[in-house]
């Protein structure tokens, strides 16, 4: 058995067509969607995240904008910049790409950016949409458990009652994610380095979402052969200059269905992020 490979590639493109139509309707209108990404410094992973972002977002009709801020910017400083983006009514969608210099990471990033412009949806008052239940993937809220909801949504995998094993809790993938799924009434275990028989939890899993950072982590042994479970890989390694997920290839013999790395998880955020500038400017219109 191999599993079906899972691959961002033809949602992407759905979603593409759909985003440039709300986009043209919304040009039409006089307004062009417009993003601003902050970038403090010039980490080469950073660029290469934000180059992908332009480019879809360009794609459907949008308007890109890079702020490129010094590493050794002062907080001062960076407060200004944020507070001008937030009031700039050409700009519609911020965000702040991670990570930022050590000495800005004291600040609560994810509340800076209003809420309204806020297209990673990580301010609190869009992360509260997630824990108060919602299942509607037009408010603001984190592009990557978006993204993956999106992909399974396509591939026809079923939540309902499913048990979910999520792996890594981190606050930008994991413990959304979690949320998320419940809110579509799957059974949701999240699982984290202190999880104790860590193989026992994961093959018990329909559907299996690594989110953890360390490259091919999850081998055949973390699954049951007989349960076909679908398996969502998050990680983005970095090993010999190649981009490689969590999990391992191996996996594929096992598994019912897996999300390729690269053309997986990392296309499905950033197109999720596109929908999100999207949704933000047709919110402000409304006023
Ligand atoms: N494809 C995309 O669009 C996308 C988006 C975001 C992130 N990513 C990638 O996803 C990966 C995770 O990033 P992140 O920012 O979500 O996570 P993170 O903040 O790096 O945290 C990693 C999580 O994995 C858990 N973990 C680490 N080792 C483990 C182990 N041996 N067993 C079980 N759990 C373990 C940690 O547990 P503790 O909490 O106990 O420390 C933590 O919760 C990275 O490769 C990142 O590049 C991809």
């Amino acid at each position: 058995m191999t599993a079906q490979i899972l691959s961002a590639s033809p949602i992407v493109e759905q979603m593409k067509r759909d985003l440039k139509s709300r986009c043209e309707t919304l040009r039409n209108r006089g307004t062009v969607p417009s993003m601003c990404v902050v970038l403090v410094g010039d980490s080469p992973a950073s660029l290469s995240y934000i180059r992908n972002k332009k480019k879809v977002c360009e794609e459907v009709g949008a308007t890109f904008n890079l702020l490129q801020l010094p590493a050794n910017i002062s907080e001062h400083d960076f407060l200004a910049h944020i507070e001008k983006l937030n009031h700039d009514p050409k700009i519609h969608g911020v965000i702040i790409q991670l990570p930022v210099s050590e000495h800005l990471k004291r600040l609560n990033l994810s509340n800076l950016i209003l809420p309204s412009k806020d297209i990673d949806g990580f301010h609190g008052l869009n992360t509260q949409h997630i824990y108060t239940g919602t299942t509607n993937l037009k408010l603001l809220i984190p592009c990557t458990p978006k993204g993956i909801i999106h992909l399974l949504k396509f591939y026809g995998v079923d939540l309902e009652g499913k048990h979910v094993v999520v792996v890594g809790r981190s606050l930008i993938v994991g413990k959304p994610l979690s949320m998320l799924l419940s809110n579509f009434n799957a059974t949701v275990t999240l699982a984290h380095s202190h999880t104790k028989n860590l193989e026992d939890i994961t093959k018990i899993a329909d559907i299996l979402i690594s989110a953890i950072g360390k490259a091919h982590f999850i081998q055949p042994k973390h699954l049951n052969p007989n349960k076909k479970t679908i398996v969502v890989d998050v990680g983005m390694n970095t090993v010999n200059g190649k981009l490689t997920g969590d999990v391992a290839p191996e996996v594929s013999s096992v598994a019912g269905g897996l999300t390729p790395v690269p053309g997986g998880v990392g296309p499905m955020t950033v197109v999720s992020l596109i929908e999100n500038l999207i949704s933000a400017t047709e919110n402000q219109l409304k006023g």
